[in-house]
């Protein structure tokens, strides 16, 4: 492991319900800042929204951090946009070039999703008890279920290339690392806001928000320094749109 702190301790199951709730469990009972979770399988594995993800045995990776940040609940959902960027970067250099992120944190490869991030998260009145930041990478070569093969796709399926899960985890842990340290100290994206625009899939595309209040369309332009969304509405209007309950989809579907 290159990271210095994260994944010093670690645990691997071959199949577990889901590696977020042993993160939670596992926090609840003391266990250390950077503590990782990992499974080959998961028979519960959690998406967002309350969705499951799919997670079949062999060749993905599911893994969760456990993190203990001494900042203040509402800048949690920036860890999710640093991860998002750490995923990217560790394929980069594994020479899978073509990587982009919707906004949140979905990564995509082709117009498909290839990684989705769940954050979840712990607080005591205004601080931090403790973070935990699962992530799930399609890498290998299977068969999604029919309604999800329109979005869902694998690294295998699109580039012909199997990754080896651990040194892709290691580069993810590495860069994580990088870009926390920083983050901790001046707590905003301004140190990623660049790269991450750059791999936005949106980015200066028409996408649909679909906003529980009113649905409406406009041009994604780029993030804040604390990662919101901002697009320019049909009447040139700047607006930033907050993740949680807001979904954004490309005009002519997922992306
Ligand atoms: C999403 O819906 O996009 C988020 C999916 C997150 C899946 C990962 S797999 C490892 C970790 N354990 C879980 O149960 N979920 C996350």
């Amino acid at each position: 492991m290159k990271a210095k702190i994260l994944g010093q301790k670690r645990e691997y199951y071959k199949v577990i319900d889901s590696t977020n709730l042993k993160a939670k469990e596992k926090a609840e009972k003391g266990a250390v800042h950077g503590s990782l979770f990992v499974a080959d399988k998961q028979t519960k594995g959690r998406g967002r929204r309350g969705r499951t993800w799919d997670s079949p045995p062999n060749s993905n990776l599911y893994f969760s951090l456990l993190l203990r940040p001494l900042f203040n609940p509402e800048k949690a959902s920036m860890l999710t946009i640093l991860m998002a960027v750490s995923v990217e970067k560790a394929f980069e250099e594994l020479g899978v070039e073509k990587i982009q992120i919707k906004w949140p944190n979905d990564l995509i490869l082709n117009g498909k999703k290839i990684c989705g991030i769940l954050t979840e998260m712990s607080t005591k009145i205004d601080s931090i008890e403790y973070v935990v930041i699962g992530v799930g990478i399609n890498l290998g070569n299977y068969q999604f279920p029919e309604e999800l093969q329109k979005m869902a796709t694998t690294v295998y399926q699109e580039t012909g290339k199997l990754l080896d899960r651990e040194l892709l985890l290691e580069k993810i842990l590495f860069h994580f690392e990088t870009v926390y340290e920083e983050f901790s100290k001046v707590q905003n994206l301004c140190h990623i806001k660049k790269d991450y625009e750059a791999h936005l899939v949106n980015r200066n595309k028409e996408v649909r928000i679909l906003d529980p209040k009113e649905e409406f369309c406009a041009i994604a332009k780029g993030i804040t320094e604390t990662g919101e969304l901002v697009v320019i509405n049909q009447n040139q209007e700047e607006k930033l749109i907050y993740a949680g309950e807001v979904s954004v989809r490309g005009v002519y579907g997922y992306v």
